[in-house]
């Protein structure tokens, strides 16, 4: 039903990987390493016009825009945007940073696109219809998370790096012992390809202390539909008016971790 969202994000992404002197194209946001690029902002330009082209009745709300009615999420539908997430990633030429399209219905994520352009791998999920993986755009296969426990998992983690003079200590604190509880630690720089792998099983349980709706809203959908649970750090459900932190996972590493921290 929603097919001609990743459509859009593909064509997106012509304008993300034909990047070029990306050095000189950075503004810095408020907030500490919070950076933003004119293919940010390019990326982001175009996926609205488009996708409002279809859904002319959305609000949207995106990381890049200087306002977001995000008061109206409970109100009607809304599509939820990060053009480049890992934009600190895209500025290093890591290549490991993805376009996030989210669609909400009265508050409820009714579907979620990510896309990663590099391994041009796509993720999809509709409620109630599965999460799936296209791999290079050919067939698409459902994606079920698996039931490891904490000890057999693989762990991934973000850094909240605009807010590390708050949250560092205890987010490296809470690293240390996540890695100590499971086979081992990974940090990608994209909070939005995290919940992806999460929702391929490839990562099995993921923490940040502070993520923005767009960071997060396409990937929670991709998560519940694959099987696995998505909330705040203490096990609270999300919402998507306000920044959360986030601890997702299969459902079995997720209450382990949970019950460790009581
Ligand atoms: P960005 O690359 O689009 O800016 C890095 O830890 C991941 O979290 C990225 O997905 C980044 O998004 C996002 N991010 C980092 N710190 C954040 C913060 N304090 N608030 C919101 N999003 C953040
Ligand atoms: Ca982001």
């Amino acid at each position: 039903m929603y097919n001609f969202i990743p459509e859009i994000m593909y064509k997106a992404a012509e304008i993300m990987l034909s990047a070029h002197n990306i050095d000189s194209k950075i503004e810095v946001k408020p907030g500490d390493a919070n950076f933003v690029t004119a293919y940010d902002k390019a990326v982001e330009e175009f996926l609205i016009t488009e996708l409002t082209k279809q859904l002319p009745e959305a609000y949207v709300i995106g990381e890049e825009e200087e306002e977001n009615p995000t008061d109206m999420l409970s109100k009607g539908l809304s599509l939820i945007i990060d053009p480049i997430d890992g934009t600190t990633n895209f500025i290093h030429r890591y290549r490991h940073s993805a376009i996030s399209v989210g669609l909400c219905d009265r508050g409820v994520m009714i579907y979620g696109a990510v896309y990663d352009p590099y391994m041009d791998l796509l993720y999809t999920a509709e409620r109630e219809k599965g999460a799936y993986i296209t791999e290079k755009k050919s067939e698409k296969s459902p994606l079920h998370i698996n039931d490891k426990p904490l000890k057999d998992s693989l762990a991934a983690f973000g850094t909240s790096p605009y807010r590390r003079n708050e949250l560092g200590k205890i987010t490296f604190d809470t690293a240390y012992k996540m890695f100590l509880h499971t086979r081992d630690i990974r940090r990608s720089g994209s909070a939005a390809l995290d919940l992806a792998s999460v929702a391929a099983g490839v990562v099995d349980i993921f923490f940040e202390y502070s993520l923005s709706p767009w960071d997060f809203a396409a990937g929670s959908i991709l998560v519940e539909e694959a099987g696995g649970i998505i909330t705040d750090m203490t096990g609270k459900k999300l919402t998507f008016d306000s920044p959360s932190s986030i601890l997702c996972g299969n459902k079995r590493a997720h209450e382990e971790w949970l019950n460790l921290n009581k």
